[in-house]
C-alpha cells in the first residue's frame, strides 16, 4: 500500500471540529488538509486496464447503446453508432469486457456469427426475458474494440457451454492457421485473426453462472481453461471467477485448487446507499436521496479497500509470489431501476453522488496497482452506473463518464506515494475520511493528483508539498454541483460537467487548492 491517509479522528479533534462547526462554518471550511507527494519515489505502473469497462447483453447496453444496425437512421459505422464511439474514444476505454455478466454463461457464440438473417434467436432469461437475435456477435464486438482501440476481454460460457465450444471460440477468434474454425471466420468476412488479450472462464459461477461450490468451480475451471489455447502468437490471460464482494472462502478454495492454472481472478463489488439487495426495488433511488444515503454510499465505497486487501491476502496464501493478478471486473453503484423503464433492464440515472463514488473506487484501485491490474465498471451504456445514456438517437454522458475522462491522465502513469492528513467527515455519529487522493507521474514528467472530497457539506484548503521536486505550474479541473442529486438529462445534458479549477495556486514551495465540498478535482503539475 503506497498511500497513507491520516484521518484526524482522535476524539479531541472531533470535539474541536464539531464545536467549530456549531459556531462558525466558515472557520471549518478553511481548515487545512495536508498532502505530501513523493515525486521521485514511484515504482508501480497504473495499468490502463484499471479504467476498463463492461458491456453485457442486458437491457439497452449493447442493443441501442452500441448496436443500431447498418440501416439505422442513427449515424453508424457497420451498425455501431458513431456518437457513442466518439464520446467513448474521448474518455478512453483501455479494455472492454463482453458479453456478460450472467448472460455469458448462457451465450452460445456460434449462434452469433455468419449472415445475420441466419443467426439464431435466444431468450435472455436473466435480463427481461427478451429475444436476442444475435445481431451483435463476435465480429461486431471485436470490430467495436478496434474502433475504440480497446483490448478485448471475452467472458466464456462455463455454466451451460461445453469445453469444445470454448476451445472453438478461442481458435475462431485468434488462429491464423488453416483450421476449420479459422476458415469459418474467414468465410464470415474476417481474414486475419483478432488479438484477444483476456478470456474469462465463467462468470459469477457461485450464482447465475451455475450455482457451483468453490470446489466444483475450481475443478471445472481447471478442465475448461486447459483448452483456452494460445494460437498464432496471441497470448491469452486466463481469468478465473472470484468472489462477489468479500468471500474469503471462495477465494481460498479456488486459489488452493487452481492458482497454477490462472493468470488472474475477478472480484465483483457493487455498492448502494440504503435499502437491501432483495427484494428488487428496495435498493434506493438513484436521484432522490438525502445526506444519510450519500454518507452510507461513501462509507460502503470505502470498504472496497479492505475487500481488496483481504482478497489479496487469501490469494497469497496459495500464491506466495503474487503471480496471480486481481481484477475488479464488475463494480459500481446499483440503484432501483428508473420508473417507467423495462423491468430487468437495470436502467438507472447517475448523479454527482455516483461520480464521487467512482472517484473513490479509482483512487483506491490506483493505490493497489501493484496487484490490481484491471477494473471494469458496470456497465458502459444504459445499465447500472453507465458512462452513456441513450434515448433513441439522443445521447448524453453522465457524471461518472466525466470522472473517467478526467482520470485518464493516470493511464500507464507511475503511482507516486503520498501522505495525507485530512479531517473526518462525520454523519450520525459515524466517520469516514473526508478526502481520498491519488498521485501519479506520466511519461512526460507531469504529476497528476486526483482528489475526491466526499464530504457533502464542507470544503477544505489543501496544501500540497512535492517532496523531491518543485512546481513550475499547476492547472486543474473540477467536477461538482450545488446539489448532491445533480445529474444530466436529455433536456439538460450539461447540468454537470467538468470546469476549469480556478481555486489552485503555487505559494512559495506549496500548492494550495481550495477543494469544494462533494467534488472531484484533478490537478496537473509541471515540475521545474
Ligand atoms: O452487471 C449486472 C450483473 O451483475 C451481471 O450480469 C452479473 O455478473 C452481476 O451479478
Amino acid at each position: 500500500m503506497q498511500h497513507r491517509c491520516w484521518v484526524l479522528v482522535l476524539s479531541v479533534s472531533l470535539v474541536c471540529d464539531m464545536a467549530v462547526a456549531e459556531t462558525t462554518i466558515t472557520a471549518v471550511d478553511s481548515e487545512d488538509s495536508k498532502l505530501v507527494v513523493h515525486v521521485t519515489e514511484g515504482k508501480e505502473t497504473i495499468a490502463p486496464e484499471i479504467y476498463g469497462h463492461f458491456a453485457e447483453h442486458l437491457g439497452r447496453c449493447v442493443y441501442e447503446g452500441f448496436w443500431v444496425g447498418e440501416d439505422s437512421e442513427i449515424p453508424n459505422v457497420r451498425g455501431i453508432r458513431t456518437d457513442v464511439v466518439e464520446a467513448l474514444k474521448k474518455m478512453k476505454v483501455p479494455v472492454l469486457r463482453w458479453p456478460g455478466g450472467c448472460f455469458a454463461d448462457e451465450y452460445h457464440w456460434k449462434e452469433g456469427v455468419g449472415p445475420r438473417e441466419k443467426r439464431g434467436k435466444m431468450i435472455n432469461t436473466h435480463w427481461g426475458g427478451v429475444i436476442d437475435d444475435h445481431a451483435f456477435g463476435t465480429h461486431e464486438f471485436l470490430d467495436l474494440c478496434e474502433m475504440l482501440d480497446s483490448e478485448a476481454y471475452v467472458a466464456g460460457n462455463m455454466g451451460s457451454g461445453t469445453v469444445e465450444e470454448m476451445q472453438d471460440w478461442v481458435e475462431y477468434m485468434t488462429s491464423d492457421s488453416d483450421s476449420d474454425m479459422a476458415n469459418w471466420r474467414r468465410q464470415n468476412g474476417r481474414e486475419k485473426p483478432w488479438r484477444v488479450r483476456y478470456f474469462g472462464v465463467g462468470n459469477e459461477n457461485w450464482g447465475c453462472g451455475g450455482n457451483m461450490t468453490p470446489e466444483y468451480y475450481a475443478e471445472t475451471f481447471r478442465r475448461y481453461q486447459t483448452y483456452v489455447r494460445n494460437y498464432s502468437g496471441n497470448r491469452i490471460v486466463k481469468v478465473a471467477c472470484g468472489p462477489g464482494g468479500l468471500d474469503v472462502t471462495w477465494t481460498e478454495v479456488v486459489m488452493e485448487k487452481a492458482a497454477r492454472q490462472m493468470n488472474a481472478i475477478g472480484l465483483h463489488y457493487y455498492v448502494r446507499g440504503s435499502g437491501t439487495w432483495n427484494p428488487p426495488g428496495r435498493k434506493g433511488s438513484a436521484t432522490e436521496f438525502d445526506e444519510k444515503e450519500w454518507f452510507v454510499l461513501m462509507k460502503n465505497t470505502l470498504t472496497v479497500e479492505d475487500a481488496i486487501t483481504q482478497t489479496l491476502q487469501a490469494m497469497d496464501r496459495f500464491d506466495r509470489r503474487g503471480r496471480v493478478d486481481l481484477y475488479v471486473d464488475e463494480w459500481g453503484t446499483w440503484w432501483n431501476e428508473e420508473s417507467g423503464t423495462t423491468r430487468g433492464f437495470l436502467y438507472q440515472q447517475n448523479t454527482l453522488r455516483d461520480a464521487v463514488s467512482a472517484g473513490i473506487f479509482l483512487n483506491i484501485f490506483n493505490a493497489r496497482c501493484d496487484r490490481v491490474k484491471m477494473g471494469n465498471i458496470a456497465q458502459i451504456n444504459n445499465v447500472l452506473q453507465a458512462m452513456i445514456l441513450t434515448k433513441g438517437k439522443e445521447m448524453i454522458v453522465t457524471p461518472t463518464y466525466h470522472v473517467f475522462e478526467m482520470y485518464n491522465v493516470h493511464h500507464g502513469a507511475t503511482l507516486l506515494p503520498s501522505d495525507l492528513a485530512c479531517r473526518a467527515y462525520s454523519f450520525d455519529g459515524q466517520q469516514v475520511p473526508s478526502l481520498v487522493v491519488s498521485s501519479s507521474k506520466d511519461a512526460s514528467g507531469t504529476v497528476h493528483v486526483s482528489i475526491v472530497n466526499l464530504d457533502a457539506q464542507r470544503g477544505t484548503n489543501l496544501e500540497c508539498l512535492l517532496e523531491g521536486g518543485s512546481a513550475a505550474g499547476v492547472t486543474g479541473r473540477v467536477l461538482t454541483a450545488d446539489r448532491m442529486q445533480t445529474h444530466n438529462t436529455f433536456e439538460n445534458p450539461n447540468a454537470i460537467e467538468p470546469a476549469t479549477f480556478t481555486g489552485v495556486s503555487i505559494d512559495g514551495g506549496l500548492i494550495k487548492a481550495a477543494i469544494p465540498a462533494k467534488s472531484v478535482v484533478v490537478l496537473a503539475i509541471d515540475l521545474k
